[in-house]
């Protein structure tokens, strides 16, 4: 990360801590905040929340290292969270997570390494009659099948081709 999008970061932590009067309850939703902006939680990222929180650090990693959805380590623009909960299971996940693993090169667990995708299982999606279901960041697929694999990660890549051509960084 260059130092002027970390000074960026910092004061928009320092801001959204100001809207909760700097009081713990606003924790969750500023880790939310620099997940979905840098994609992770650095070091620097944690000592700057504890130090708008007032709270020791490890206290801040403690919460990172509690919540599946906040990371240490660097996401992909997309992740991808296939239902691994018995009724997706029974209704052929295991043939989608064999396709997801072939189409990106990777495996559950990893992040492709243009950071363009990882993958990972999840719990229930509350979509179980629709299975096989997963999720592409906040978008639910379901009935997924092998072949629609290939078409859903074709759409993601080109929304990123867009989303560079126009400026954003990957
Ligand atoms: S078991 Fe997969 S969505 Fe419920």
């Amino acid at each position: 990360m260059l130092a002027s999008e970390r000074e960026q970061l910092k004061s928009e932590i320092n801001e959204m801590a100001k809207k909760f009067n700097h009081h713990r309850s606003g924790l969750i939703p500023v880790l939310q905040h620099v997940q979905n902006v840098s994609r992770h939680i650095s070091p620097e990222a944690m000592q700057d929340i504890a130090l708008a929180f007032d709270i020791h650090p490890v206290e801040v990693q403690g919460v990172v290292s509690f919540y599946s959805f906040l990371s240490t380590e660097k996401k992909g623009k997309f992740i991808i969270r296939l239902c691994r909960t018995i009724t997706c299971d029974m209704a052929g996940k295991d043939a989608v997570a064999r396709q997801l693993e072939n189409e990106l090169d990777i495996e559950f667990g990893e992040t492709t390494e243009d950071g363009m995708f990882t993958l990972e299982f999840t719990n229930c999606l509350g979509m179980c009659d629709q299975g096989p279901a997963m999720l592409v960041n906040d978008d639910i697929h379901t009935k997924v099948t092998p072949d629609k694999v290939v078409d859903i990660i074709e759409s993601y890549r080109k929304r990123f081709g867009a989303n560079v051509i126009q400026g954003e960084h990957a």
